[in-house]
């Protein structure tokens, strides 16, 4: 990738002048991630929105990670450098068809992962991301109800992990869902001895033939710690550039989409950032994210209480 070290210089200065900070997701690209002050999962990134001192937090992902930004830190001005940044996750969980599906089942504690908008937040009881779900429903007594959306894949892992009561929602992520099986196993077969790492936003069969799933941090915990070579992986490719600048004598190899036998199977979401965008972001002030007050009021509460629980739990 080429780098314009022109613009990495005026964003660095305009970072500067006005006390901001840049948090990207693992999913940016390389040069977005390298000038970065914090880069994290969404866990992570929802943990240090919490805490940071910054006048403007410009988030380098996509928006339902601006919003959570927002939510927890409301007084601060929180940018992303393009609004289109979407989420087809979030958008597989509209709010009036959630609410009515809170409604047919009552009595279930609402868990949703932090890839909602922040109108489904204020629906729900307690948030979660990948790193905690399995312990979030865990901090649950055993008997209770759980409703867990909006991720299909996610919800009916946790549900076989946990045994727990658990109605799912019915949505996906369009990239995880893209990942494919064949091109999977052609490279464990090229690869003997590789090791398949997988999100579990990733459908049944890939979950299946993993030999770790976790989030894009327990992924890349686990890339360190164990003692492999090669790594199949088996998430947006976003995440390599960390994993090859914490394991550079270590060989990761990105997984194709379905009906292709090569390529990345990219989030078109999250590749909508740019350098040039963040740089105009940060000189103009916008596009902000703004969320209802009245909105923010409950959408912090499940947001609050995920990260109470993971406090509690040293995650
Ligand atoms: P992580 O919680 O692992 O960062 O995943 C975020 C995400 O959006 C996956 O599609």
């Amino acid at each position: 990738m080429v780098v314009d070290n022109n613009i990495i210089e005026k964003i660095k200065a305009l970072r500067k002048e006005k006390n901001a900070v840049i948090f990207a997701h693992y999913y940016q690209t390389s040069d977005i991630q390298a000038i970065a002050d914090f880069i994290g999962d969404s866990l992570a990134l929802s943990q240090k929105a919490a805490e940071t001192t910054a006048d403007i937090i410009v988030l380098a992902g996509v928006k339902f990670m601006a919003e959570t930004v927002k939510i927890l830190s409301p007084e601060k001005k929180v940018i992303i450098p393009d609004l289109m940044a979407g989420c087809s996750l979030a958008d597989s969980c509209k709010k009036e068809d959630f609410e009515e599906f809170i409604n047919d089942n009552p009595g279930r504690t609402v868990i949703t992962y932090v890839n909602t908008t922040a109108d489904i937040k204020a629906l729900s009881d307690i948030a979660c991301t990948s790193s905690n779900a399995k312990q979030i429903v865990e901090s649950l007594h055993q008997d209770e109800k759980i409703i867990f959306g909006p991720d299909r894949n996610l919800g009916n892992y946790i549900k076989e992990l946990t045994k727990r009561d658990i109605l799912v929602w019915d949505g996906a992520c369009h990239v995880h869902e893209q990942f494919s099986l064949d091109a999977i196993l052609r490279m464990k077969k090229e690869n003997p001895g590789s090791k398949i790492i997988a999100h579990p936003e990733c459908e049944k069969p890939v979950r299946l033939v993993a030999d770790y799933i976790g989030s894009t941090s327990g992924m890349l915990s686990f890339v360190s710690k164990d003692p492999g070579k090669v790594f199949i992986v088996v998430t947006e490719p976003g995440i390599l550039y960390e994993m090859r600048k914490a394991e550079p004598e270590k060989i990761f190899i990105p997984v194709p989409p379905k009906y292709s036998m090569c390529g990345y199977n990219e989030c078109n979401f999250m590749k909508l950032i740019t350098l040039e965008k963040i740089y105009k972001s940060l000189k103009f002030e916008e596009p902000e994210v703004t969320v209802d007050a009245s909105i923010i009021e409950w959408a912090a509460v499940p947001i609050k209480r995920m990260l109470e629980i993971s406090a509690k739990l040293g995650l």
